[in-house]
C-alpha cells in the first residue's frame, strides 16, 4: 500500500489550513487541492481535504487529464522531484545503515539508549522505523518528545514531508497551546516533553503509546526528568511498551544505570576536524565581537560555507540582527548584499522558521542567530562556521527568587556547539572567551534543570498522580530536601494543598488547567474569591496576552512611539494595556488592519486568541462558566474602571503573592526577599514613573530577568497593602 500512497500533494504555503482563520469564521477557505496523486503515469489524482474545508461540496476527488493544466502539473513535477531528494537524504543519513540493528535491538530490550552525533537521524527516522516495523498497527501511536517547542514542531513538518502525509494528520506534534494532531488518524507525534507529562494525568499508563522516545534526554529538563521516573515506574505493567532514550554522550551510561542497566547503541557518526580559534583577552561586548568576526569571515573565507552564532535569546538575537542589517545598509552594496542574516528562537513564530531550513542561495552566505535550540536539537545543513560567546540563558531558583541569567555554558556545551561547524566538511569554530577559561572555568556538564528551578509544577502534578513519598521518587538528580519543602511551602500558600499537605480543590484546577499554577489560581480567584471575583473573562484575556508577551509588538517599536499610539494607556500598567489592546482588536472584528496601525503583529495576536479560547474552554468545562451564556455573562454591571482594576490586581496578587516590590527609598525591592529590582525599559510602568511625580507603593511583576539589572517585566502597581492583606492573610499579616 506504501507504493500507492499519493506521490504529490499540493499545499497551500504555511503546510497546513489556517484553522484559526476557520475559527473566527472570516473568510471562505478556497477549495483548492491539498493533494494530487499519481493514478497511472498520466493521470492525477487530486484529493482535498475535506475536514479543512468550510463550504467544500463537491465530491472529494477528481480527475485531471494530463496536459489539461500545465501550471499544476509543473507544480506536480516540482513535488515529485522533492519527494525524490527527501527520500535519497534519508538513505544518507548514518541510522540508515542501523535500522535493522535498531529495530532488532528495540525487539529484544524493553528499554534502549541510542547514542549518536547531531543530524545522525536519530529524531527524525528513528520514530519512523518503528512506523514502518508495526509499533504503530494496533491503533496505538509512536511518540517522540523534544525538550523544545520549535524542535517539535519543525521536525514533524519534516517528517511529514518525509512520509509524505499532512501535517496535523498521520504526523502531528503537540505543544502547549497548539496541538497540531487528529486523535483518530495521528499515529506519529512529537510532542513537548511537559505536555506528554501532563499526558500522565489522564492515562497514568500512556496506554494509547506502542513505544516512547525521549529525545535530547542528554538537555536534562525537568520535564524530561521527570518523565524517566514516571516511565520507569510503568515498564512493569507495561511489558509491551518500547523506551528509547536518545541522548549525546555526555550522560549514556548514567541513563543506562537508571533504566536497570539497558543497553547503549552507538550509531556512529561522521564528523569531520573543527579548528578552534578563542579570543587573546575576554571579550567585554561579545555581541560587538560576533558582529566583527562575520565580517572577518564573510571577507577572507571562500563561499559556500555558512555562519552559525550562538546567542542567549531573543532580544541579543534581534538586536545583533538589526546591528548586522544596519551594517550591511551602510557598505557598498555589491560586496555585502551576499549576506543573509536569518534568526532561530524558541518564540519565533513558525511561519519564519522554515527559514533557516531553506538552502543558501548560490553566492550568498547565510549567517543564522541562533539560540542555544541550534546545539543540539536543530540540524542546519551548510555550516562551515561557528561563532561561539559560549554564554547560554537559564532559569535559576535560589533563596526564593526565580529568575532568568545568563550564564558561561558547560565545555560540553561549546564542544556540541563547535561539532556543528564538522558536519559538511573541515570547519571553524571561533571562541569567543579564552583557551584558559575553557580550561578553567567552565563548567565540565550543564547542571540540570532539576537542581537549579522552582519545583512547584511537578510536584503538584506528581502529588496528584498519587506520588506522596517524593524523597524515594526514583530521578537521576535527586532534588534537594529543601527545594521539596520550598514547593510544599509555596504550594501552601497560594493554596494548591492544605495543612495537611493534600491537594485542594484549586490545587486539582491547576493541575487541570495548560498552564503554571500560578495562573490558574488567578484564574480560579476571579471566579470564587469574594474580593475580586465577576473578571473571569477580562483574566484570561490579560493571562493569554502574557503567554505572547515577547511578541505582540513589532520588534523596535520605541516608547515614543508606544506613547503615540496608545496613549493614556501608557499611564495604566502593562496588564491593562494588555486586556486594552486585546479588546480593542475584538471590536475592530479582529482585523489585521488593525494590528498594522497600532504596529502589533497580528500572528501574535491570532495566537493569543488560540491561546484565549482554549482557556475558555477549559473555563467551561470546569464549570467556571455557563455553555449557553459565554461572552458576556462574566462582565460585571455598573462596575467603575478603577474597581474592575482592583479586581483584577486582587486576582493576580492570590497566584503571585511573592512576585510584589514595594517603594522604599531605594527604590523598589521584592517584599519577601528583599532582593532590589528595576523596571524593565519596555514596561508600560517605566514610562509612567518617568513622568508621574508620585510612585505607586507596590508593583506586581510577572518575571524577573537578570542582566545588567535585576529587571522585572509586565507589571501592574497598586497602593494598598490591604489588598495584599485581604488577598493571602496567611501571608501578610
Ligand atoms: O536527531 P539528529 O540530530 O540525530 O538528526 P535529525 O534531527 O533527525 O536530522 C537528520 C537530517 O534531517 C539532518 O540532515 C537535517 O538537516 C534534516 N532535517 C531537515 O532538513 N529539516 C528539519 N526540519 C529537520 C531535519
Ligand atoms: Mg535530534
Amino acid at each position: 500500500s506504501k507504493k500507492h500512497r499519493l506521490t504529490a500533494k499540493l499545499r497551500n504555503q504555511d503546510n497546513r489550513i489556517s484553522w484559526e482563520e476557520e475559527q473566527m469564521k472570516k473568510s471562505v477557505i478556497k477549495a483548492d487541492a491539498d493533494e494530487i496523486k499519481v493514478k497511472d503515469s498520466d493521470q492525477y489524482e487530486f484529493v482535498f481535504d475535506t475536514e479543512a474545508m468550510i463550504d467544500f461540496t463537491d465530491d472529494t476527488t477528481d480527475i485531471l487529464e494530463p496536459g489539461e493544466d500545465s501550471k499544476l502539473a509543473e507544480a506536480l513535477e516540482e513535488q515529485i522531484n522533492k519527494m525524490k531528494t527527501i527520500q535519497e537524504t534519508r538513505k544518507s543519513l548514518p541510522v540508515y545503515q542501523y535500522r535493522e540493528d535498531l529495530l532488532s535491538s528495540i525487539r529484544q530490550h524493553q528499554v534502549l539508549i541510542v547514542v549518536g552525533e547531531t543530524g545522525s537521524g536519530k529524531t527524525t527516522q528513528l520514530p519512523q522505523f518503528l512506523v514502518e516495523d508495526g509499533y504503530t498497527n494496533d491503533g496505538k501511536c509512536v511518540v517522540c518528545t523534544q525538550p523544545r517547542r520549535v524542535a517539535a514542531t519543525s521536525v514533524a513538518a519534516r517528517v511529514a514531508d518525509e512520509m509524505d502525509v499532512f501535517l496535523g494528520k498521520e504526523v502531528g506534534y503537540n505543544i502547549r497551546f497548539d496541538d497540531r494532531t487528529t486523535p483518530d488518524r495521528t499515529i506519529l507525534k512529537y510532542m513537548t516533553d511537559g505536555m506528554l507529562l501532563r499526558e500522565f494525568l489522564n492515562d497514568p499508563q500512556l496506554s494509547s503509546y506502542s513505544a516512547i522516545m525521549i529525545d535530547e534526554a542528554h538537555e536534562r529538563t525537568l520535564s524530561t526528568d521527570i518523565l524517566l521516573g514516571l516511565l520507569r515506574g510503568i515498564l512493569q505493567e507495561r511489558k509491551d511498551l518500547r523506551l528509547i532514550i536518545s541522548s549525546a554522550t555526555m550522560n549514556a551510561t548514567k541513563f543506562s544505570k537508571f533504566f536497570f542497566n539497558c543497553p547503549i547503541f552507538n550509531v556512529p557518526g561522521r564528523r569531520f576536524p573543527v579548528d578552534i580559534h578563542y579570543t587573546l583577552q575576554p571579550e567585554g561586548n561579545y555581541l560587538n565581537a560576533a558582529i566583527t568576526t562575520v565580517f572577518q569571515i564573510h571577507t577572507t573565507q571562500r563561499l559556500p560555507g555558512d555562519i552559525l552564532v550562538f546567542l542567549t535569546g531573543q532580544e541579543e538575537i534581534e538586536s545583533m540582527q538589526t546591528k548586522l542589517v544596519e551594517i550591511l545598509s551602510k557598505l557598498d552594496g555589491t560586496k555585502f548584499s551576499d549576506l543573509m542574516v536569518v534568526p532561530i528562537y524558541a518564540n519565533l513564530p513558525q511561519e519564519h522558521q522554515a527559514k533557516i531550513f531553506e538552502p543558501t542561495p548560490k553566492n550568498c552566505r547565510k549567517v543564522v542567530l541562533a539560540t542555544n535550540i541550534a546545539e543540539t536539537s536543530l540540524t542546519i545543513n551548510g555550516i562551515k562556521y561557528v561563532i561561539d560567546p559560549g554564554f547560554v540563558k537559564e532559569q535559576s531558583y535560589s533563596g526564593g527568587i526565580s529568575k532568568l541569567v545568563t550564564v558561561p555554558c558547560s565545555r560540553a556545551s561549546v564542544d556540541q556547539r563547535a561539532g556543528r561547524a564538522g558536519r559538511l566538511g573541515p570547519g571553524k569554530c571561533f571562541r569567543l572567551f579564552t583557551k584558559w577559561s575553557y580550561f578553567n572555568e567552565l563548567e565540565k556538564v550543564p547542571k540540570p534543570e532539576i537542581l537549579r528551578t522552582k519545583l512547584n509544577q511537578v510536584v503538584l502534578l506528581l502529588l496528584s498522580l498519587g506520588i506522596n513519598d517524593l524523597l524515594h521518587f526514583p530521578m537521576l538528580d535527586k532534588p534537594k530536601t529543601t527545594q521539596l519543602s520550598e514547593a510544599l511551602d509555596n504550594l501552601y500558600a497560594i493554596g494548591a494543598l492544605n495543612s495537611k499537605g493534600t491537594i485542594t480543590k484549586v490545587g486539582q484546577v491547576m493541575c487541570d488547567f495548560p498552564c503554571e499554577p500560578e495562573y490558574a489560581k488567578v484564574i480560579y480567584s476571579s471566579v470564587f474569591e469574594e474580593n475580586c471575583k465577576g473578571v473571569l473573562s477580562q483574566i484570561v484575556t490579560i493571562i493569554s496576552m502574557l503567554q505572547e508577551s515577547n511578541s505582540i509588538f513589532i520588534p523596535g517599536l520605541n516608547r515614543e512611539e508606544k506613547t503615540k499610539l496608545f496613549g493614556s494607556m501608557m499611564q495604566s500598567s502593562d496588564h491593562m494595556l494588555y486586556l486594552w489592546i486585546y479588546e480593542q482588536w475584538e471590536e475592530n472584528g479582529f482585523s489585521q488592519k488593525w494590528c498594522r496601525d497600532f504596529k502589533l503583529q497580528h500572528k501574535t495576536m491570532k495566537r493569543v486568541l488560540s491561546i484565549r479560547q482554549q482557556l475558555w474552554k477549559y473555563c467551561v468545562k470546569l464549570h467556571f462558566i455557563s455553555k449557553d451564556n459565554q461572552s458576556s455573562s462574566n462582565a460585571l454591571e455598573n462596575t467603575s474602571p478603577a474597581m474592575l482594576e482592583a479586581k483584577i490586581i486582587k486576582c493576580f496578587i492570590s497566584g503571585f503573592p511573592t512576585n510584589v516590590a514595594r517603594l522604599s527609598n531605594q527604590g523598589y525591592t521584592n517584599i519577601k526577599h528583599g532582593l532590589s529590582v528595576t523596571v524593565h525599559p519596555s514596561s508600560v510602568i517605566f514610562t509612567r514613573l518617568k513622568n508621574e511625580g508620585k510612585p505607586m507603593k507596590f508593583i506586581l511583576y510577572q518575571s524577573l530577568m537578570l542582566t545588567s539589572k535585576e529587571f522585572i517585566r509586565d507589571c501592574i502597581t497598586f497602593d494598598k497593602y490591604e489588598w495584599l492583606t485581604e488577598t493571602m492573610p496567611h501571608l501578610y499579616k
